[in-house]
């Protein structure tokens, strides 16, 4: 394959992979950035080119502080907002400014496999804990936090994926979230919490409300929240946050990275801020939550169509990701090679996983794929997984 690549993801043509974990390209907002660039290109704004303040861009800041906190229901001062690169740097960094290679980083076992990459990528050791409809367990985290203690081992931090996880979909409840701020206060370890998916819920007015973010602990807990502009607007904007506390921000300011490059990408983060000021993310998001709401009942019809009756699954209620559990008869790694033979892809468990679990599971994801795509890569997965 050439090394001249034009995107991230190559889907080979007739595939449809149920695998891609981002948005189709359909559901880009490029009408928005054409309307945010002729706005902050207007007039004499060459301040826009310079290297940016060390935190992010002030306007950003600011209309991101009144954004969240009306999104979020909670309050989210702008003064303890940082600007990122994305989850994933944001994430890089945290490690940069609380790690030391050899220490432990305790995950949610399965976890977004991307994120085991960066933490490796550090010198860290992971250490998963399960999760199971509610979130993380918490009371296992306490018992793991307590044996790393006894065996001298350091904690650099728990990474968590609070809401819609990647890939379970499960959302930790407000109890258990409660429950680890005082954990980890204990433990004196801070939680960093991947809040990429917590907007982007889809069964309002069913049973529960959302929990509140774990945004809402950063004053009263040890806890950093990020958050991305990759699912709400587009991830070619590399652009996200951390929202947490100032000692903390204070040192992620203070980086080798930040120092000598300044702020991250203030071109994108004025493009946006525009976009936030003139009330047109929550519009966007609006059209998100509506055009996967309705995938998810597509896909859910197709799979109760197509999957053979030993199959399970959860109907996700936000996210990108169903989970589907597999019988006996059927082991994760085989059964994706299965699929690829019939023209579909997914990921198999045991990527999602720090220690070679999940041999169970498959993860599908329905934002990449229009209505009728995903139907046929599901009609394609049924017979992949038939017993035969
Ligand atoms: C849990 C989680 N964190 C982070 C990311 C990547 O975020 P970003 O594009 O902001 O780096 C993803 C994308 O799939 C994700 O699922």
């Amino acid at each position: 394959m050439s090394r001249i690549q034009f995107q991230q993801v190559v889907v080979p043509p007739g595939v449809i992979d149920l695998g891609v974990g981002q948005p189709a390209n359909a559901l880009l907002p490029l009408e928005l950035l054409r309307r945010a660039a002729e706005q902050r290109f207007a007039g004499p704004s060459a301040e826009l080119l310079q290297y940016g303040a060390e935190w992010g861009d002030g306007h950003l800041r600011l209309a991101l502080g009144a954004y969240l906190s009306e999104a979020y229901g909670c309050s989210v001062e702008a003064e303890h907002l940082f600007i990122t690169n994305g989850n994933s740097q944001a994430l890089d960094l945290l490690c940069t400014v609380l790690s030391r290679p050899g220490d432990v980083v305790v995950v949610e076992e399965p976890t977004y496999f991307l994120a085991l990459t960066i933490l490796r990528d550090h010198g860290l050791e992971v250490r998963g804990v399960a999760v199971d409809a509610d979130g993380l367990d918490v009371d296992e985290l306490d018992q793991v936090l307590d044996e790393l203690a006894a065996a001298g081992r350091r904690v650099a931090f728990v990474y968590t994926i609070p809401a819609f996880q990647n890939p379970t979909g499960a959302t930790m409840s407000a109890e258990r979230r409660e429950r680890l701020c005082s954990v980890s206060r204990a433990h004196d370890v801070i939680v960093v919490a991947d809040e990429v998916y917590h907007l982007l819920r889809y069964d309002d007015g069913a049973a529960t409300p959302s929990p509140a973010p774990m945004s809402a602990h950063v004053t009263n807990g040890a806890v950093v929240s990020i958050g991305t502009f990759s699912k709400i607007l587009a991830p070619g904007l590399r652009l996200g946050w951390a929202h947490g506390p100032l000692a903390l921000l204070e040192r992620m300011a203070a980086s080798g990275l930040i120092e000598s490059g300044g702020g991250l990408n203030p071109v994108p983060g004025a493009l946006v801020a525009a976009i936030l000021e003139e009330g047109w993310q929550a519009e966007h998001l609006a059209f998100l939550r509506q055009t996967y709401a309705r995938r998810v009942a597509i896909m859910t019809d197709a799979l109760r169509e197509h999957l053979p009756d030993d199959v399970a699954f959860d109907v996700p209620g936000g996210g990108y990701f169903f989970w589907l559990r597999l019988p006996d008869r059927l082991d994760a790694v085989t059964a994706r090679a299965r699929a690829q033979r019939e023209g579909v892809d997914v990921r198999d468990g045991p990527l999602f996983s720090s220690g070679g679990g999940q041999r169970d599971r498959l993860r599908l994801s329905f934002a990449y794929y229009d209505d009728d795509e995903l139907a046929q890569g599901v009609a394609r997965l049924g017979r992949a997984l038939r017993d035969r």
